[in-house]
This record gives structure tokens, C-alpha cells and sequence, in this order.
């Protein structure tokens, strides 16, 4: 039986996976490095460090970077989003979320938030749900980036559900993986042919309908 649904935060409760590509963008671009939607595809879902050495592997010409200069980098893309994000208000959320997160809650599951950023905390702030979820995982405890089942496991344990009676809904194609990998029932939102491993794919958040998703869950 249901006990807890599972969301990913960027790109699933607002829309800052695409601020996560316009910074990254402007890096990329003052690199000289080409990047395009279909490449960021890679980064939904993946840390920051992770990321920038995702991007930097697309120049044409290699560079060796020492770690100072990796960590100013990392910490330049970090400050164009935390402006970007500075903007956020609850008018943010993304369409049908919020009914529902309220359907998930009126019907006794609860719900949790697994977002492998550090900036989490401030954008769930700005968008004022922090009441809607009865778990928040602190990405500063976890030993193992996505698509590692870690987050989505810790976030189970922490909500007292077994994984089996979880569902994720993510955005990323490392965020189902991980939701797979942790025995879960995995929702992607997006473009179907970029998710073979999920159970349901839906093209937007406004298709989010608890009724519809346990019923899935159930005949699963
Ligand atoms: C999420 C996003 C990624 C981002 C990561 C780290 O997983 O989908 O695009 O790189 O968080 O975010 P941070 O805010 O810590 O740089
Ligand atoms: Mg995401």
C-alpha cells in the first residue's frame, strides 16, 4: 500500500531546472564550450562538481583544471543561480502541484522532498511549502549522488515507509534511475523517449492526479 510520495524539487515542484541551465549556459558559454537542452539533459539531477565536469568534458580542446579553479567555477555558475532564484516567489510552482501535494496529504500518504541540491532549503522557502512535506533530506548528510538509491532510501526511512510503498517523481533521467535503484515506483515528468525505466511518464505537471498515480501504483 501507498505510504509516501517522493518528489524531486528542480524541474518537478518549479521550474529551476532551467535556471540550473541558463547559469550553467553562461559558463559554458564564457568557455567557449558548446552546450545545448539536449546535453543539460545529463546535468538534471547531478551535483554541482559533477556537473561542471560533465560540461567541461565537451571542449573540444581539453583543459586541466586545478581544484581551486574547479571550485571557482563551481562557486561562479552557484552564484548566477542564487541570483536567479533570489526571484522566486510562490506563484512559481508549477502547474497542478500544488492540488496535488494537497490530495497526497487529505488522503493520509505522506510526502517528502529528495532534491540533490544545496540550495533546496531557499527555493522551498520562497515558494513557502515547507509545511507540505513531511520530510526535507539534507543533501550535506548523504555519502552518494543520484542516480545512488541513497536519497530516496534515506527519505523513505525517514517517513517510516518501506520503498516498496513509495512513489518518486522526478525530472532527470539520474532521478529515476535512483527511484529504480531504491525499489520504488518511478514518475518521470518530461519527454517520454528520455525515460525507458520509469513507470509513468507525463509530459507536465499538470497531469499530476493522485487518483490516476495510485490506482497505477496499485495494479503495478
Ligand atoms: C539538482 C539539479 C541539478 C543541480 C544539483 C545541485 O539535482 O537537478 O541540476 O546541479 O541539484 O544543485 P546545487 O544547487 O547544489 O548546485
Ligand atoms: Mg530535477
Amino acid at each position: 500500500t501507498l505510504k509516501a510520495v517522493i518528489f524531486d524539487l528542480d524541474g518537478v515542484i518549479t521550474d529551476t531546472a532551467e535556471y540550473h541551465y541558463l547559469a550553467w549556459k553562461a559558463i559554458a558559454e564564457e568557455l567557449g564550450i558548446p552546450f545545448t537542452r539536449e546535453f543539460n539533459e545529463n546535468l538534471k539531477g547531478v551535483s554541482r562538481m559533477d556537473s561542471l565536469k560533465l560540461l567541461l568534458s565537451q571542449a573540444e580542446t581539453p583543459i586541466a583544471y586545478s581544484d581551486a579553479e574547479l571550485d571557482q567555477l563551481a562557486d561562479r555558475k552557484n552564484k548566477l543561480y542564487v541570483e536567479l532564484i533570489e526571484k522566486i516567489t510562490p506563484a512559481d510552482l508549477l502547474p497542478g502541484v500544488t492540488d496535488f501535494v494537497k490530495e497526497i496529504r487529505s488522503s493520509g500518504v505522506k510526502t517528502g522532498i529528495a532534491s540533490a541540491s544545496k540550495n533546496a532549503p531557499t527555493v522551498i522557502h520562497r515558494l513557502g511549502i515547507e509545511d507540505q512535506f513531511d520530510v526535507i533530506v539534507d543533501v550535506n548528510t548523504l555519502k552518494n549522488n543520484k542516480p545512488d538509491p541513497e536519497i530516496f532510501l534515506t527519505a523513505a526511512a525517514a517517513l517510516g515507509a518501506d520503498p516498496a510503498d513509495c512513489i518518486g517523481v522526478e525530472d532527470a533521467v539520474s532521478g529515476v534511475d535512483a527511484i529504480k535503484a531504491a525499489g520504488m515506483f518511478a514518475v518521470a515528468i518530461g519527454n517520454a523517449a528520455h525515460f525507458p525505466h520509469a513507470d509513468v511518464v507525463l509530459d507536465s505537471t499538470s497531469q499530476l492526479n493522485f487518483g490516476v498515480l495510485k490506482a497505477k501504483f496499485e495494479g503495478q
